[in-house]
């Protein structure tokens, strides 16, 4: 398999993932912003391989997504979760599900919290073995920290969800497992974003100040303090979920 993190200059809000598999020549690309298109089409033709596979992990604020027009101009299927509110044809994904690009296998982990269509993928690249060794996080978890429960309303409440998605589904996986997430330090769909690049549902466990929080006291973590909504979210919300 190949991947790539690629991320905008001056722009810590969103990471994208371009990945897949040569021998097979699938790709697919994840949480791609509008003004990059252009650079996943030319790094398919570089590697040789179809782009099969189009991923928002979430309707974004942050940031306008290319998703669905990258998906158009290759071909693509475009994928998001099935609670998702866009209102446009997609491939409704569902928990648990598995996507195969290739050799490479993507699964669901429905992972409410950030927002109620929050995903993250739980990747086997199976030319190396038969278990899971990565885990794109996304907005759900951060290096040290987690995705802000706010955007959408229902703080409170979406922080609870977001409490059990961790616990309950990222934090039971093997400790091995690699996190590579979504957004890095100075990004505004979090708070406290470590500037360490990337780590290990192990690593978090013991070291995210977070995790060591009641369910309580973790609700009021995260749901006070919280820094300015992104700039333009309404008008990017809805560009990001219209048809
Ligand atoms: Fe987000």
């Amino acid at each position: 398999m190949f991947m790539i993190q690629r991320e905008l200059p001056n722009d810590p809000s969103s990471i994208s993932y371009f990945l897949g598999c040569i021998s097979q020549s699938k790709s697919v690309a994840i949480d791609v912003h509008l003004e990059d298109i252009d650079w996943f089409i030319d790094q398919a033709k570089q590697k040789g391989v179809e782009i099969s596979h189009v991923i928002d992990t979430h309707i974004h604020a942050d940031h306008y997504s290319g998703g669905k027009e990258l998906a158009k101009q290759t071909g693509a299927q475009y994928l998001l979760h099935e609670s998702s509110s866009a209102k446009f044809d997609f491939v409704a994904l569902k928990d648990q599900q598995s996507i195969h690009i290739g050799n490479v296998e993507l699964k669901i982990l429905h992972t409410p919290g950030h927002t109620l269509d929050s995903i993250c993928l739980l990747g086997t690249d199976h030319t190396r073995g038969p278990n899971p060794w990565f885990l794109l996080s996304q907005h759900t978890l951060f290096v040290g920290s987690v995705g802000r429960p706010d955007l959408r309303g229902k703080e409170v409440e979406m922080a609870a969800k977001l409490y059990d998605s961790i616990h309950n589904k990222l934090l039971t996986l093997d400790e091995y497992i690699e996190i590579l997430p979504g957004a890095k330090a100075g990004s505004a769909c979090g708070v406290g974003i470590s500037g360490k690049p990337m780590s290990t549902i192990g690593f978090e466990k013991h070291n995210n100040p977070v995790f060591k929080l009641s369910k309580q006291d973790f609700i009021s973590q995260v749901t006070e303090n919280l820094p300015p909504y992104p700039a333009k979210m309404d008008e990017i919300l809805a560009a990001n979920s219209d048809d």
